[in-house]
């Protein structure tokens, strides 16, 4: 059972559900005489996302993009790679790029960099979870549903080597999971 490689429960799934109602209240406000199009970080954002979506009632157009940095460790590699391309432009938009997790801040730096190139009107971050002792490169996170302490957690989207994105709440994992 999956269960049983979680420490302890770090947020629950009602939990998960006020902070990202917040969230999308606050965007539909701040967004609703924009060009919305929110961006997807796959396949971490992807719980998150298709939630969030739901909480925001002003019109929007979503994307995802693929990168990849982690390979199977717990830790950056502080090398990213586009995996997948936007399908649409973003030229004149106001971007959001929905992210599960900011660590080292290395990932949403470079993606950053990468649609400011696309020319879009704008362009915003907005993290689930922020761990901030993990920072390495400095990046302003407009809207962060929660700040967690140094720890490696899985669930709701977030993985350890592509497991575990299905928990329905977000889990510290077992460190004898990882340190094997
Ligand atoms: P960063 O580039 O170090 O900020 O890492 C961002 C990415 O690393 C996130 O999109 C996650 O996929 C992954 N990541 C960072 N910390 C964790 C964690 O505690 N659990 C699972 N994935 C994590
Ligand atoms: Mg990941």
């Amino acid at each position: 059972m999956m269960n049983e490689h979680i420490e302890r429960v770090l947020i629950s799934t009602e939990e998960i559900q006020e902070t990202v109602k917040k969230l999308g209240k606050q965007i539909s406000e701040d967004y609703k005489d924009k060009k919305l199009i929110l961006v997807g970080i796959l396949k971490g954002s992807v719980v998150f996302m298709t939630d969030l979506m739901r909480e925001i009632d002003i019109l929007c157009d979503i994307d995802f993009i693929a990168v990849s940095s982690y390979g199977k460790g717990t830790k950056t590699t502080g090398r990213v790679n586009l995996l997948k391309d936007l399908s649409e432009p973003v030229e004149g938009c106001d971007v959001l790029v929905v992210e599960d997790i900011v660590d080292s801040g290395v990932t949403l730096s470079y993606i950053l960099k990468y649609l400011i190139n696309r020319n879009p009107n704008s362009v915003k971050l907005c993290s689930l979870l922020d761990k901030p002792s993990g920072r390495i490169v400095e990046v302003n996170v407009d809207y962060i549903g929660r700040t967690i302490p140094d720890e490696f957690v899985v669930g709701y989207g977030l993985d350890y080597a592509e497991k575990y994105r299905n928990l329905p709440y977000i889990g510290v994992l077992k460190r004898e999971i990882y340190s094997k």
